[in-house]
């Protein structure tokens, strides 16, 4: 906006020009957060553990809970799409432990072993009942997230429980290094 006025300072109090450079402002910032919730500059130039471990680090210096980050066993970095589909994963659980299970502390473990990559998230919430039908919890984030592990051939389980917290467990295969 800032330098289309210093162009055309003509136009820059005219309204419907404003409200157009405005849009455009939105459709930017938009497109911004976008691009970085898709590859956020850590992932892309540090892998997925350091990605991984800021997000945690993010929240837990927030008033949410504490998330305690602990990973070993992946030392170079993994195929992009699974580097991303993973980020994608642990993202939407940190985002519903910190929307819905009211915890005060939780754990993501991210662990690589022989042809497989072990991520748990854990926390000491409020947990939730599951149902047994697709699609039958309110959103659409866990059934993202099924999605996701479906299409990298991984295996998905989730121990939950009312009053007793939430562990979420998902294993991935990936190519042996
Ligand atoms: N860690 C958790 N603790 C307590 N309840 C949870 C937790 N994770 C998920 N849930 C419950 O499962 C429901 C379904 O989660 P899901 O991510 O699919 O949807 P959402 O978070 O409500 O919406 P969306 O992800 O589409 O924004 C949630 O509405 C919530 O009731
Ligand atoms: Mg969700």
């Amino acid at each position: 906006m800032a330098e289309v006025k210093e162009l055309k300072p003509d136009l820059a109090d005219d309204p419907k020009f404003i409200t157009g450079i405005g849009l455009i402002d939105e459709a930017a910032a938009e497109l911004r957060n976008i691009s970085h919730n898709i590859m956020p500059a850590t992932l892309s130039k540090l892998g997925l553990v350091p990605a991984v471990k800021s997000l945690c680090d993010i929240i837990s210096s927030g008033k949410g809970p504490e998330v305690t980050f602990i990973s070993f066993g992946i030392d170079g970095r993994l195929s992009v799409p699974v580097e991303l589909s993973l980020y994608r994963i642990v993202f939407e659980l940190i985002n519903n432990l910190v929307k819905h299970s009211g915890a005060t502390k939780a754990t993501v473990q991210l662990m690589g072993h022989a042809g497989y990559i072990n991520l748990v998230v854990e926390d000491n919430g409020r947990g939730f009942r599951q149902t047994t039908g697709a699609n039958e919890n309110s959103g659409i984030g866990l059934g993202n997230v099924a999605a996701r592990v479906e299409y990298l051939k991984g295996k998905m389980d989730i121990d939950s429980m009312p009053g007793k917290g939430t562990t979420i467990i998902i294993d991935i295969p990936v190519n042996a290094s």
